[in-house]
């Protein structure tokens, strides 16, 4: 039986076998057994004078056990039931004088070098628990309204966001690859007959979808070979990106904020035990900074302010007002200052607009056409487009969507002022040429929103095996 539905039960006496891993041994009599179902251990007492010396000796953290007793009320605090042990086996020892993880507070950077063990520590069971019901969240908020779940390609051959961060994909041999007389790589001898990369979005190829199923969404990796050494950024990542026909922009912001509060509902609602454990991790740490730096919420606050408030809509236009006017600018106090409408913003003003101005997140929309992708639909004023980003506390961007350009001629001219190949978007313009409908929809960078609820400060922490720059190990 499975720990979390041990805990569960009243004590009667009754017989169970469980098998998890050792977090601790006290005294050679209490083991503190966790099988990663829950946060939390089961107490298991051993009676070591009918314990063979051979099986003691390898009771130590790390060790699977397989362990077999009956349930009772708990003698000591801190746990209701234990087990009282009646056989033990050893099913992989764990040489303590080589288990790296030991029962003791390790830095999250010696962590991230074992990473193959690092899901046995309370910390990380919670993150990964936590990552698995947000991700079911996910599909069950979408499901729920008749969203179709598309999977678009990871090998790509056009580059969506127009940034060029792509990472290559090719069995050519590297040292001496083919080349045409001007010196080029001969691409035609690819395994594909052209250049291909990996995706670094399927919001194009979900457009085609959305204008045949209507409603649908993508969830899956996605790679950018930006080389930000940062706390927010990977260079594989997973996101989720609806795609919705006939929707407009507001229709669009709508149901980012509405899925964005049902997921941190669906987990406030299933995660209980996982989120008052990361919530006192979360105030521990935040007590180790100095006090201007301080978080002005804990965690499950947090998450119930996202949860319980209206996001705060402004447009680009008023943002740049906003901060022209506050203190860090007027001091210069930012690294950019803001001195033109037109520039892009830093993380240091979303982060300025969100955690000072207002408090709460905040949803920037019609940004000016040149920041922004090709495929954005521009507004009358011929200078902004229907582009929205989604700005959270302590993340900055969770989300970057837009309504798409829909008319052909329109989209077109945008492609060439852009400097981009129209041939290699011949079908992303037939959707404009048969039966276009206004559409619009948006991406969610999962590993940031993982990282909003579990309050982990890191985002290589929220990732099972991250990828940055550096570093693929695993
Ligand atoms: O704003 P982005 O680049 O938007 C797109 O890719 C659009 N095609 C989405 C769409 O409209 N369908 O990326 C969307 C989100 C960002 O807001 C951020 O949360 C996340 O993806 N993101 C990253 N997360 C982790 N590491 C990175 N390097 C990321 N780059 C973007
Ligand atoms: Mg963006």
């Amino acid at each position: 039986m499975k720990i979390a539905e041990i805990l569960q039960q009243a004590p009667n006496q009754q017989q169970l076998t469980v098998k998890g891993w050792v977090r601790t041994f006290r005294a050679n009599r209490f083991i503190a057994l966790n099988d990663g179902s829950c946060l939390s251990n089961l107490q298991c007492v051993v009676d070591f004078e009918q314990t063979p010396e051979t099986v003691l000796k390898n009771i130590t953290t790390g060790a699977a056990l397989a362990v077999k007793g009956y349930l009772t009320e708990s003698q000591g605090k801190g746990q209701k039931v234990e087990l009282i042990v009646e056989e033990i086996t050893v099913v992989g020892a764990a040489d303590p004088e080589q288990y790296p993880i030991q029962p003791k507070k390790h830095s999250f950077e010696f962590l991230r070098e074992k990473a193959h063990l690092r899901v046995r520590t309370a910390t990380f069971s919670a993150v990964m628990r936590v990552r698995s019901a947000l991700s079911f969240g996910v599909h069950r908020f979408f499901q729920d309204r008749g969203f179709f779940y598309v999977n678009t390609p990871i090998i790509t051959g056009s580059d969506a966001e127009g940034a060029g961060e792509m990472f290559r994909v090719t069995t050519l041999d590297p040292k001496q690859p083919k080349t045409d007389e001007a010196g080029a790589v001969d691409y035609s001898e690819d395994f594909f007959g052209k250049e291909t990369n990996l995706t670094v979005s399927g919001q194009l190829e979900a457009e085609t979808y959305a204008l045949g199923l209507g409603d649908v969404y993508t969830f899956g990796p996605t790679f950018r070979a930006e080389n930000s050494n940062t706390t927010r950024h990977l260079a594989e990542f997973w996101m989720i990106e609806p795609e919705m026909a006939f929707y407009d922009l507001e229709d669009n912001m709508n149901l980012a904020e509405d899925f964005i509060k049902s997921v941190l509902q669906y987990v406030l609602d299933n995660c209980k035990e996982d989120l008052v454990f990361l919530d006192e991790r979360f105030a521990k740490e935040e007590q180790s900074k100095p006090q201007q730096q301080r978080s002005k919420m804990g965690l499950l606050e947090k998450i119930r302010f996202v949860v319980e408030n209206e996001f705060v809509r402004i447009s680009y236009t008023e943002a740049i007002e906003i901060l022209q006017q506050s203190k860090p600018n007027k001091k210069k106090k930012f690294q950019y200052v803001i001195d033109v409408w037109g520039a892009d913003l830093q993380s240091e003003h979303e982060r300025y607009l969100v955690e000072q101005h207002f408090n709460a997140p905040v949803i920037l929309f019609d940004y000016p056409a040149k920041i922004k992708a090709f495929y954005m639909r521009m507004n009358e004023d011929q200078k902004t487009v229907r582009a929205m980003d989604i700005l959270f506390p302590g993340i900055g961007e969770i989300v970057g969507g837009s309504q798409r350009e829909e008319r052909l001629d329109v989209l077109q001219e945008r492609i060439k002022a852009m400097g981009i190949d129209e041939k290699e978007l011949w079908w992303y313009l037939d959707l404009r040429r048969f039966g276009s409908v206004p559409h619009s929809g948006f991406g969610l960078g999962f590993e940031r929103l993982v990282q909003f609820a579990t309050g982990m400060g890191n985002i290589r922490d929220v990732i099972p095996f991250p990828r940055t720059p550096q570093n693929a190990s695993f």
